[in-house]
């Protein structure tokens, strides 16, 4: 992804809407802005370190977090999305439009048989993205 946004000299971005998803993140912990990835190219599956930008609503601004991009194993055959948990963030973004910026790739997505196994990486892959993006 860095060579990518060097090349290109800017982040490769997704941009969308926020969609209603399964609503399981916010028992687990870790609530989502899902945004579909239908007619994208898309970038390799996994977890990232992500820039979020919310361009509308009445939580316009820069935001950081970590997202899932890809099918989510753990939860059986589903399409591939985008799935944004966003530091220090509560409220609403049913709706609003974003723009997402792929920093790093942290690792492949994973099948979980234990969720609490799953909620304990997602704890790791939040420490990490906020590590990497403590300078952005
Ligand atoms: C940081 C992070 C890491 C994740 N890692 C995985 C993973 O390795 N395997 C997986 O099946 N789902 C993973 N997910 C996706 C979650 O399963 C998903 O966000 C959760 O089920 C909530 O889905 P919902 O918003 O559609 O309800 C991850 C999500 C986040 C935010």
């Amino acid at each position: 992804m860095r060579d990518a946004a060097r090349m290109l000299g800017h982040w490769h971005r997704i941009d969308g809407e926020v969609l209603h998803g399964d609503k399981r993140g916010r028992d687990l912990g870790f609530p989502t802005a899902n945004m579909a990835l239908d007619r994208l190219h898309r970038p390799a599956f996994g977890i990232y370190a992500v820039l979020v930008d919310v361009l509308t609503g009445p939580n316009k601004g820069s935001y950081k977090g970590v997202a899932s991009l890809g099918v989510r194993p753990t939860f059986g055959v589903n399409n591939p999305n985008l799935e944004s948990y966003i530091f220090d963030f509560s409220g609403s973004l049913y709706g609003e439009h974003l723009s997402v910026a792929l920093v790093d790739y942290l690792r492949p997505e994973l099948k979980f048989t234990d969720l609490d196994a799953l909620v304990a990486q997602m704890g790791r892959d939040s420490e990490q993205a906020r590590a990497i993006l403590a300078d952005h």
